[in-house]
């Protein structure tokens, strides 16, 4: 059934640099590399000494191929009821002006600009004109609050800013620009300007010098020509929660990202220069830079770019309304996604209006897909339903069925099998293998594959603390999991304090640095507990001070007004309950993962370490008002 999957892996796994040198040929390079691969570094590096352009081999390349003419991008806002296609030529042509801006004001090669914007065009353009002059970008959610822009604002340090003024979710407007102005006030780093793309819903009136109407900022600006980077050179910075309050910057590199991308579009997705690539997720996450903007560019495809909801912007019919409207081939989203439409609309009855023929695939990942999630999708689509998994540090998969090269099998609560570039194992803490079937700690065989992240940006110690030092010779996910005698990969858990919220990796330690600047507040954790739609959420355990007479609930009420005003909207923060004392190990460690448990009403062992049993009592007393 696999056969040619097995041989691919298997080319792959006894000649890694001959399979991505193959698969580099689908790249435009203007100078060729000196080494595919450079041992030097442990996690490797790709391309070394080889130069290109990703932004010439996502638009120009296929301008220049005559394929101008082709539907690049495809905008389609349900927030406002609007379509707008750009061809290849277009969207070269206004990224090419605003990379002709963004050069006008300083920007070199190097430079890192922070984006800050919601799901419109611009917001791809600005990507794609950073890296048509070698600048860095680095894409800020929506939803996180001024705090956490400030802290990526004193890491990245942009020169610039580009943002909108603001970003619409069901129900209200978010107005970007004051976030910014707070973040701008609190960061130690000051950039040079922030340039505000005024959208109808709310026009800012702009203040001083340094915030810059976009318009003004393109007017009359030269037209860019992509310049020549290093294989090895960043293309952007991407910041995700870490354990603690400090997000890591993902480094992402030029070549061997260019190569991996292009590569998985066929392989993995079975897309090509013409059909219809829909990632449903947003630009502020990986999957929104792997598959709404560089992958399906890479590839000559034409990509969905989607401002909505996959409820409630109407309604649950939405998706299915683009599909059929836009003829998408390929739909990837995360499980959250299906499971809010399969909330509301249980029978699929919504597709009924419209024609699904084009839709050949469903891709899920960001988040354990649980087959009941799985199999309904399936079922009323009646097209193949694949979950595969990945992270923002590897850029693409790791583990899927890969439509375009023969493997299709999908086994409950399995992500599928190692995709080529990853040699997948389970190891156990001391570091040995395990058999299958049993659970362990989910690590990669070093070199990472091409695309993966070759360092934290101006971090390499910590990268190689967190990511390279507790398995030598080994990259460590932080995911935990079993591979069956078939080699298909269950990833079940995270083994650090990282939870997943909706497809959002949220870090409970950052939470916990909030709850804790609480005054009344002496000692806290959040852990993950189960939610049917978003799969996790975070509850916070709150001990107060000695002395604190004030009213419980109101304390916890701005608890969580503290989390959303530091962390943002997208922490979906919403409870908090007060507690006597926390559960801990003798060494004073707090138990977060048997909290969880208790507050999912599991059964658990006692752990062995614990310092007082009776604390688990007295919290299951506190927790069995919760609905
Ligand atoms: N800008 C500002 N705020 C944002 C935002 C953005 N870009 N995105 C989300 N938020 C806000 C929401 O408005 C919400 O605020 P609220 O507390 O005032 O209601 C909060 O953050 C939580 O958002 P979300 O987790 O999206 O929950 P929701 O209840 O609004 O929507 C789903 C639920 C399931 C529809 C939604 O989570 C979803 O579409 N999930 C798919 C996730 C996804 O694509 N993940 C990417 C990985 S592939
Ligand atoms: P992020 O970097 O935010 O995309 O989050 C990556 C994490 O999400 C992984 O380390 C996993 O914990 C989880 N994840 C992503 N995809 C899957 C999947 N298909 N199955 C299980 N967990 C997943």
């Amino acid at each position: 059934m696999s056969a040619r999957y097995d041989e691919i892996y298997g080319h792959w796994k006894s000649d890694p640099e001959s399979f991505w040198r193959k698969a580099a040929a689908g790249v435009q390079w203007t100078r060729s590399w000196d080494r595919v691969l450079d041992t030097t570094r442990p996690s490797g590096r790709w391309f070394d000494g080889a130069q290109l352009n990703t932004c010439y081999n996502a638009l120009d390349r296929h301008v220049d191929a005559g394929a101008g003419d082709r539907a690049a991008l495809i905008y389609d806002s349900a927030m406002l009821g609007l379509q707008r296609t750009y061809t290849y030529m277009e969207l070269r042509d206004e990224v090419a002006t605003l990379a002709g801006a963004l050069h006008r004001a300083g920007v070199g090669h190097g430079d890192r600009v922070l984006i800050y914007m919601p799901m419109i065009p611009q917001a791809v353009m600005a990507m794609l004109a950073c890296a048509r002059i070698g600048a860095v970008h680095s894409v800020v959610f929506g939803g996180f609050a001024a705090q956490e822009v400030a802290t990526r604002i004193d890491q990245a340090k942009p020169r610039l800013i580009l943002c909108a003024s603001c970003g619409l979710e069901p129900g209200r407007v978010v107005e970007y620009v004051p976030i910014l102005r707070e973040a701008t006030a609190q960061a130690s780093f000051k950039p040079d300007a922030t340039i505000v793309l005024q959208r109808e819903a709310c026009v800012v009136a702009l203040r001083g010098t340094h915030e810059v109407e976009w318009q003004a900022f393109v007017d009359n600006a030269k037209p860019a020509d992509c310049v020549d980077v290093a294989a090895t050179d960043p293309l952007y910075i991407l910041y995700t929660s870490g354990t603690t309050g400090q997000p890591k910057g993902i480094v992402r590199d030029n070549g061997g990202h260019a190569v991996a991308l292009y590569w998985s579009m066929r392989a993995v997705y079975d897309i090509g220069p013409g059909d219809v690539f829909w990632a449903a997720s947003d630009i502020g996450w990986v999957v929104g830079h792997s598959y709404i903007v560089y992958g399906p560019l890479l590839a000559g495809a034409t990509t969905v770019l989607f401002e909505g909801k996959p409820v409630g912007t109407p309604d649950a019919g939405t998706f299915w309304r683009v599909v059929s409207e836009h003829k998408v081939n390929v739909l990837f989203t995360a499980p959250t996604a299906i499971r809010a439409i399969k909330r509301e609309d249980p029978t699929l009855s919504m597709a009924a209006d419209w024609s699904l023929a084009s839709l050949r695939a469903l891709f899920l990942a960001g988040e354990r897909c649980d087959p009941d999630t799985q199999d309904w999708a399936a079922q009323s689509l009646q097209i193949p339903v694949i979950d595969h998994w990945w992270q923002t540090e590897t850029g693409w998969s790791m583990a899927g069925n890969l439509l375009g090269i023969g493997l299709f099998e999908t086994r409950a609560g399995s992500a599928g099998k190692a995709v080529p570039g990853w040699d997948i194992q389970v190891l156990s803490d001391a570091g040995e293998a395990l058999a299958p079937g049993e659970i362990g700690a989910i690590v990669a065989r070093l070199p990472m594959a091409p695309g993966s992240l070759p360092t934290l940006w101006e971090a390499d110690e910590r990268f190689h603390e967190v990511y390279l030092s507790e398995f030598p010779g080994y990259y460590k996910t932080g995911d935990a999991g079993y591979i069956d005698e078939r080699g298909y990969i269950y990833v079940m858990t995270r083994t650090d304090d990282v939870i997943n919220v909706a497809g959002h990796r949220l870090s409970t330690g950052a939470l916990e640095e909030v709850l804790a600047s609480h005054p009344d507040v002496a000692e806290c954790a959040v852990t993950g507990v189960r939610d049917a739609l978003k799969g996790q959420l975070p509850l916070g355990f709150v001990c107060l001070k000695a002395g604190v007479v004030r009213d419980h609930d109101d304390i916890a009420r701005e608890c969580v007004a503290l989390v959303r005003e530091k962390i943002g909207a997208v922490a979906a923060f919403r409870e908090v309950v007060i507690v006597g004392r926390l559960p801990k190990t003798r060494s004073g460690k707090i138990l977060r993962a048997t909290l969880s448990k208790i507050a999912d009403r599991v059964d658990f062992d006692l752990p062995p370490t614990i310092d007082d049993p009776a604390i688990l009592d007295e919290i299951a007393e506190v927790l069995s008002s919760r609905q």
